[in-house]
């Protein structure tokens, strides 16, 4: 076993982790290489991470794969990653199903070719019986784009009556996101050395503990994912509070 898979504290597991994929392009660069080999190249990534994920009992991964942003690339990227995506989904549904992964997606859907949409329902529908390991691909996908949905419908429903202004709390609002059924990511990781959010999130990780790599995502391997858990280990999550009143909860909780 790897050390650093021993050094992880199975008690103490991030619920969500959530991914920004980030460094195919330059990965591909790095070797001469056209950027959808590193795209390509990232897949292997993805699997060896969602294994990962499933065998330490991670209960939610959300992956950023495609921003709403990124429909501004190049048409040949943009057409290569929409291809590359719609066939891992078809190749892999089986394998998720088999392995109690459920798939969901959130973002833009409406932006999406048809031949996507009809692929990603089909896996959708595959897996949704499923209760291990819950896979969230972020696809034309973007923090505000969600948050202005999410005004959108809640001004709607205030319109025709069903919610009233004054009953709006945080938990409307978090009802109106496309992650209504999960919890806010604890761990949030970017790979590639940059250091921003990029659209990601932007509601859901408001006290999540952000870790950033130089690894590019297509040499992003378990290895790196336990580095990063343990990371996250030993941060102190004080949400606010100070660090003396977290001792003291800690030891009030001992006591019971
Ligand atoms: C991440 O890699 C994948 C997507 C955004 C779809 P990039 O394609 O952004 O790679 P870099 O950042 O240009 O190296
Ligand atoms: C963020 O990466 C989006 C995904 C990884 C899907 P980008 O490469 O698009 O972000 P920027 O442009 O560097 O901020
Ligand atoms: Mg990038």
């Amino acid at each position: 076993m790897s050390q650093l898979l021993e050094k992880i504290d199975k008690d103490n597991l991030p619920r969500h982790i959530a991914i920004i994929m980030d460094g195919n392009g330059r990965w591909a660069k790095e070797q001469g290489q056209d950027r959808l080999f590193g795209h390509f190249h990232g897949v292997e990534s993805v699997r060896n991470i969602v294994e990962g994920c499933a065998e330490l009992g991670i209960e939610y991964l959300t992956l950023y794969a495609f921003s709403t942003e990124n429909w501004d690339r190049p048409e040949y990227e943009v057409v290569g990653l929409m291809e590359l995506l719609v066939n891992t989904i078809r190749e892999e549904a089986e394998t998720l199903r088999k392995n109690n992964i459920r798939l969901h997606v959130i973002g833009d859907m409406s932006l999406l070719p048809d031949y996507a949409k009809k692929e990603l329902g089909e896996a959708l529908q595959v897996t949704k019986d499923n209760t291990g390991l819950n896979l969230v691909m972020a696809l034309s996908y973007s923090g505000r784009w969600e948050l202005l949905n999410a005004v959108k419908n809640i001004a709607h429903d205030v319109q025709e009556g069903k919610l009233k202004i004054e009953a709006i709390d945080q938990n409307t609002l978090q009802k109106f996101l496309c992650t209504s059924n999960f919890p806010d990511p604890e761990l949030m990781i970017r790979t590639s050395g940059e250091y921003r959010i990029s659209n990601f999130l932007l509601y859901q990780l408001a006290y999540a503990e952000l870790y950033f790599t130089h690894v590019r995502w297509p040499d992003f391997r378990k290895e790196n994912l336990y580095e990063a858990i343990v990371d996250y280990q030993n941060r102190e999550r004080r949400f606010g509070k100070t660090s003396d009143q977290l001792g003291q909860e800690f030891l009030r909780q001992e006591v019971r």
